[in-house]
């Protein structure tokens, strides 16, 4: 691990991994058939890393910076997005109607993203021990090893990546427990 990785702190990897989100929504957008299906899954991916860290190590220490109404809120948010992700996942990238639909996806996700960078993680930057900020990051890091979230150089697919291929429950089901392994051998 570099320097500069050990300095990351946690608001740090998740809002690289929003800019990450972005740039696969377009991806998903600009292809078609195989390649579509392909940045959608790695999308399905990237979303379960991030969210699962939220949900389980973030978001619950934000409660006492940002308040339950803010946390409840973002909550709220990504549940309806795992719910019209698997909705899209069963309609498949081919289906007329995806496209419209998952332009209404992207732009709830895009908006979720800014509520958080507006709303929680600053409150959280400023209340929030910077050393424990650090630790938090290896929660990311710990579901970011189940599932490598930059795109694959190669077009070969590993066998990490096919074992996470498949319906959205499944994948966001291992990244939850992937976060919650580590939540076990840490005390963030
Ligand atoms: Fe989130
Ligand atoms: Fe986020």
């Amino acid at each position: 691990m570099t320097s500069t990785a050990q300095k990351q702190d946690v608001v740090d990897l998740l809002l690289r991994q929003h800019e990450e989100i972005k740039s696969l929504f377009a991806q998903v957008r600009g292809a078609t058939g195989d390649q579509k299906r392909q940045a959608f899954q790695q999308l399905v991916r990237l979303l379960a890393v991030h969210e699962s860290a939220e949900e389980q190590v973030v978001h619950p220490a934000a409660r006492d910076d940002a308040g339950d109404a803010v946390v409840d809120a973002r909550l709220h948010e990504e549940n309806e997005a795992k719910h019209v992700l698997s909705q899209l996942y069963d309609l498949g990238v081919d289906a007329p109607d995806f496209d419209a639909r998952f332009a209404e996806f992207e732009q709830a996700v895009v908006a979720h993203a800014t509520h958080e960078e507006q709303e929680e993680f600053p409150e959280l930057r400023r209340k929030t021990d910077p050393e424990r900020l650090r630790r938090m990051a290896g929660a990311v890091r710990a579901a970011e090893a189940v599932s490598p979230t930059r795109p694959h150089p190669s077009a070969g697919e590993s066998a990490t990546a096919n074992m996470l291929a498949g319906p959205p429950v499944a994948v966001f089901d291992r990244m939850r427990d992937a976060v919650r392994d580590w939540r076990q051998s840490h005390k963030d």
